[in-house]
């Protein structure tokens, strides 16, 4: 379906249903803004036999639940929500950028959006209260219209919920799933805060391995029908990267995913969908990289050519899908959206009464203006295609400054398509060192002691690198010399000399 044609029929559901409650923290839920009509797709497989010994014991809260009848002309003596009349803001303005990504484009028009108190679509003195803890209707109306046009999960009973971010929500799901000792079954090379969570839960990580395309599904199924029990129990929880994968810069094709998903099944695996590089999707049809001029897409191409994600796959409400708005707007917001089956989305909620509450008040306005009543979906989608377009940009700067500046008989990488992230691969058996050892093979102790040298030198000629081992999952042994190299984070004319710093690293290390 055309992208105008979703908004149409978005627009028709929203008038039919008529204004949004405007109470402090009301309940809301995905379900009341699904455009599809409930009961049309089979409901998800239960899921009760995979929660943990803690989540399991997890409560929803009195209070809250009690405050969800607080609707229409209650007097509130229950709970202990200030009245807005002591908040010491009377309203929020804030100035934002056209659809444009690029803020030196000329035409750039930029809108004002202001939130007051006592306005009727987004109150101020509602958004600095207590909100529930799935987020405001006025963002998961959008968030749900937004999914559905975007994913169309296959399922019925599937749910958004705002969060504070990728690394909470992760946090939370493990939770949710795992109990300490367990395993988490992972890219060979991955997140490093993923990592982080994971091991400060008394978890463990099981590398499976990849190639250009990601994850490789027969080391998987391998590792899985061969789990040996002493090990501890078989791991079903499947974390992944699929799209610009952070650190490799990889994306999985349609074909390998496919292929992923029938192992879940087989496996009765749950799988994480991180993807907070989905939207900064860098292929273009008939481009072979030497095109000067700019390539933004047609909104409704941009769309088409998005990779399918495990959510839009998933028959059996065995994905929770993690977006954020940190790649993509602000990481400062600390605001993203889990999408899953109702069971674990529910759970999810009840974590969150717990710990984050909800998402803070003025990064949910800030959404709603910008988002809802200044861009609209369409305005996202265009949004989302400009930023990627200038990452392409960006991208193809750094592989000419690599291709110009890197020794090129000691290292390579591949042109990522999506993402922030170009993965150089240093071939260590060119180092000087390398014919002093035993059967010609490097020792991780000096291949680690390589990589920590040119690290120091990279350092030394002002540059920064990620090395390779910080990504590493526990246990997994070092194979090959790889850094990280990100095009996102400098200023456009000093990506080249980054790499040349970096290449100057590279040359003294191998005394070339
Ligand atoms: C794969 C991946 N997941 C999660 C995050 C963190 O996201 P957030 O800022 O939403 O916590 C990052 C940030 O780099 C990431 O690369």
């Amino acid at each position: 379906m055309k992208i105008k044609e979703s908004i149409a029929l978005v627009q028709e559901k929203r008038s039919r249903d008529g204004p949004l409650p405007i109470e402090v923290a009301p309940y809301t839920c995905s379900d009341f803004f699904k455009v599809q009509k409930r009961g049309t797709k089979p409901k998800a497989v239960r899921w009760d036999h995979r929660l943990s010994l803690e989540s399991r014991n997890l409560r929803t809260s009195p209070l809250k639940a009690a405050s969800r009848a607080n609707q229409g002309d209650i007097i509130s003596l229950g709970t202990a929500r200030p009245t807005p009349e002591y908040y010491p803001w009377d309203v929020l303005t804030m100035q934002c950028r056209s659809t444009a990504a690029s803020s030196g484009n000329e035409q750039q028009q930029s809108s004002s959006m202001s939130c007051l108190d006592g306005e009727s679509g987004y109150d101020l003195g509602i958004a600095m209260n207590y909100g529930y803890s799935t987020g405001s209707p006025q963002v998961l109306r959008y968030v749900t219209e937004h999914i559905e046009m975007v994913h169309d999960p296959p399922y019925d009973d599937w749910e958004s919920c705002l969060t504070c971010g990728s690394t909470s929500a992760l946090d939370i799901t493990l939770r949710i799933l795992c109990n300490r000792g367990d395993a988490v079954l992972v890219e060979k090379y991955t997140y490093s805060g993923t990592l982080g969570t994971i091991h400060a839960q008394g978890l463990h990580t099981v590398g499976i391995e990849m190639d250009q395309f990601g994850l490789l599904p027969e080391d998987l199924d391998q590792q899985l029908d061969t789990w040996d029990s002493d090990k501890g129990p078989k791991p079903f929880v499947l974390y992944m990267i699929p799209t610009g994968q952070n650190p490799t810069g990889a994306t999985q094709n349609l074909t390998r995913r496919k292929e992923i998903y029938r192992i879940a099944v087989k496996h009765d695996l749950y799988i994480l969908e991180d993807d907070p590089y989905y939207f900064l999707n860098m292929e273009r049809a008939g481009y072979n990289g030497t095109t000067p001029q700019s390539l933004t897409l047609d909104p409704d191409d941009y769309l088409q050519h998005l990779p399918t994600s495990y959510l839009s796959l998933d028959t059996s409400g065995r994905v929770l899908r993690i977006d954020t708005t940190s790649k993509i707007l602000a990481p400062g917001l600390r605001c993203g959206w889990i999408t899953g089956c109702s069971q674990i989305v529910n759970k999810f909620v009840s974590y969150s009464e717990v710990g984050i509450a909800a998402p803070a008040g003025p990064s949910q306005v800030m959404l709603y203006k910008l988002l809802d009543e200044t861009w609209g979906h369409e305005g996202f989608i265009k949004w989302l295609n400009s930023l990627s377009e200038e990452y392409r940009q960006r991208r193809d700067m750094m592989i000419e400054a690599c291709m110009n500046s890197l020794p090129l008989e000691v290292c390579h990488w591949e042109t990522p398509a999506a993402g922030m992230f170009i993965w150089v691969v240093v071939k260590a058996t060119k180092h000087p060192e390398f014919g002093q050892h035993i059967n010609g093979e490097l020792s991780q102790k000096t291949l680690l002691h390589i990589e920590g040298e040119i690290f120091k030198k990279c350092q030394e000629n002002g540059v920064l690198v990620s090395k390779g081992s910080w990504f590493r999952p526990e246990g997994q042994e070092l194979q090959d010399l790889c850094f990280r190299l990100t095009f996102a984070a400098s200023s456009k004319d000093v990506l080249s000399q980054g790499i040349t710093r970096f290449g100057k690293a590279l040359r003294s290390e191998f005394a070339m």
